[in-house]
């Protein structure tokens, strides 16, 4: 395994230690939930853990974990969970996130708005000073309304690229959207610019995840790093 996955592994297995038995919470998506999921799975059949229900982000991560046996619900049937665990693309010092990378970014906020708390683990290459440093916010958008998306966010002053697959067919989400993944030179003010991002029309949401964090988990070369602030 790199050392990138060790800390990845590190940090969901930390975040881990905080999830209790007779919870239900929710399962992210991506690399760093994929080894959460296999953390979880060991914690339940040992009995570290009995009784932990989840709430998958995405058809990835429901798939997996059924292949694992850990138990599922949906939203619908549990709307209000005791956590969300899920990774990051970038962390600033206050914990605002760009996440989506993947492109389970919908499925991913509504679950952990829905969450008494947020755990979020990254490997430390994932921290900046200001969103945007390393990578674009993807913003996800009815099919319907690309063009015209496009078009306002480019007066943005980004150059949105449709997310394609391999093949060069448009990536669709698991709402069935398209993705625009949106570079913007500096993001100097992110809550001014969820609010802009927002008020274009057939926009559905965007990776930047917003004063929701409750606790990072951070695994890197010097061990864990713990930030944390109430919700
Ligand atoms: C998927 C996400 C992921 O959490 C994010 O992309 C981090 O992924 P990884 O753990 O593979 O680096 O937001 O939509």
């Amino acid at each position: 395994m790199s050392d990138i996955e060790v800390f990845k592994r590190q940090a969901a297995e930390h975040a881990l230690d905080h999830v209790q038995s007779n919870t239900r919470i929710g399962l992210g998506s991506g690399s760093t939930a994929r080894h959460m999921l296999h953390g979880l799975a060991e914690r339940l059949a040992d009995g570290r853990l009995e009784n932990v229900v989840g709430v998958p982000t995405s058809e990835a991560t429901a798939d997996l974990a059924r292949q694992l046996g850990i138990p599922l619900t949906t939203l619908d049937d549990c709307p209000e969970l005791a956590c969300t665990l899920d990774g990051a693309d970038e962390i600033d010092p206050q914990m605002n996130l760009i996440k989506g990378l993947g492109g389970a970014l919908l499925r991913e906020k509504i679950v952990a708005a829905s969450a008494e708390r947020f755990f979020v683990l990254v490997d430390s290459s994932k921290l900046v000073m200001q969103l945007g440093e390393r990578t674009g916010v993807p913003i996800e958008v009815i099919p319907f309304a690309q063009t015209l998306c496009m078009q306002r966010l480019r007066d943005l002053g980004c150059q949105p690229k449709l997310r394609q697959n391999d093949d060069g067919t448009p990536f669709c989400t698991d709402e069935g959207n398209v993705i625009l993944d949106c570079r913007f030179v500096k993001i100097a003010d992110p809550d001014a610019l969820n609010v802009t991002i927002m008020s274009i029309p057939g926009v559905v949401d965007h990776g930047l995840f917003l004063g929701m964090t409750t606790t990072a988990f951070i695994a890197g070369s010097t061990g864990i790093t713990i930030m944390t602030h109430s919700k």
